[in-house]
């Protein structure tokens, strides 16, 4: 009787301590992530989230992305909160049709953080990004100084429906009535449809041939007017400036560096510091509600330099996640071990 009373004890603590060691750490928080749009620049901002939650094993991430329609993106973010989420990032796809579920979700009491596109309203926690406004203002300065403050301008503009292309647009205009010579000859929404830029771009050529700069409120934006003018043989005759500066393969930095475009203003995606702030949130920490991000000129004197140094810290990141796989093996590896030295002694 004894016997068994203690070979029952001894197998209901084995087992109580392999459930123990099989058993993954709960995640304690839910970041809900609605994304608005699909593409190069989208995915580096994923990139940088995902990477800045590696340091926090307890959060857990639920991303959703409307391909650049409001009205899903509304549907998602009700899913995501019917989901459960303990906290909101979002990148609106447009201003005003996304406004009202934003602020409904934040007088739900679940804290929002605003990421590169803003809403018409002041109901959010935080917004994370940089000042569209002010780059637009950079951009116009910038191309003052590199064209004798003289020139015609054809802007390529993000809809007007998202607060970048209006801070974009606003911020170039203000920095431009300070050049009297510096003008404004043509302005298109372009990026519903790069293509659009393809049938667009060549009328407006014959129109104006006096055109000689190309302000692309995107690289690539920028780098298909390149495309166009140079297929009318005029690519030489014109000054092309975008914002982004996406490092790598395809992006604006190559861009420059090929001399597809002349230069590029970095628009930093916000992806590790959002994350940074929904952890400031979730643990009760004071946050501002504007968190902004720098931006720079890149041009021919230091787009090589500036590709090769984030080229370096992306395979330092690489490697990370490397690193953090192998100590996952090794732990995996240890429990088992443990968990043999557990069915050793309770055998014995
Ligand atoms: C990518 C993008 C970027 C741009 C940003 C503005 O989806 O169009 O090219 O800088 O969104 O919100």
């Amino acid at each position: 009787m004894l016997k068994t009373t203690i070979q029952l004890i001894s197998l209901s603590w084995l087992l109580t301590c392999l459930a123990c060691f099989q058993q993954k750490p709960a995640k304690k928080y839910t970041v809900g992530f609605s994304q608005c749009c699909k593409d190069d620049w989208r995915t580096v901002m994923e990139n940088e989230m995902l990477r800045e939650l590696d340091f926090y094993p307890a959060v857990a991430l639920k991303k959703k992305v409307a391909v650049g329609n409001s009205q899903q993106q509304i549907a998602q973010i009700k899913e995501l909160v019917a989901e459960g989420i303990d906290i909101l990032i979002v990148a609106p796809n447009e201003t005003e049709p996304l406004t009202e579920i934003i602020e409904t979700v934040y007088q739900e009491g679940i804290p929002v953080i605003l990421v590169d596109r803003e809403t018409a309203s002041n109901q959010y926690t935080t917004y994370v990004g940089a000042s569209n406004y002010e780059i637009g203002r950079t951009a116009g300065h910038y191309i003052a100084s590199q064209t004798d403050k003289t020139g015609k301008i054809i802007e390529l503009a993000l809809p007007q429906s998202m607060t970048p292309g209006v801070g974009r647009r606003n911020g170039f205009e203000d920095a431009i009535k300070q050049y009297p010579n510096l003008e404004v000859i043509a302005f298109f929404d372009a990026s519903w449809s790069l293509d659009k830029v393809d049938v667009w771009l060549p009328d407006v050529l014959d129109q104006h041939p006096e055109a000689n700069i190309i302000y692309g409120h995107t690289d690539v934006v920028a780098e298909r007017a390149y495309q166009v003018i140079r297929k009318k043989g005029k690519a030489n005759q014109f000054f092309y400036l975008g914002i982004d500066g996406l490092a790598g393969k395809g992006g604006g930095i190559q861009m420059v560096e090929d001399g597809r475009i002349n230069a590029s203003l970095l628009y930093p995606t916000g992806g590790t510091e959002s994350i940074k702030a929904a952890m400031q949130i979730l643990n009760n920490l004071p946050i501002e509600k504007r968190i902004e991000l720098n931006t720079t000129v890149i041009d021919p004197d230091n787009a090589r330099i500036i590709n090769r140094q984030m080229e370096k810290v992306l395979n330092l990141q690489e490697n990370i996640g490397q690193q953090k796989n192998l100590i996952s093996e090794l732990e995996q590896f240890y429990q088992n071990q443990q968990v043999l030295i557990y069915i050793l002694i309770g055998s014995l």
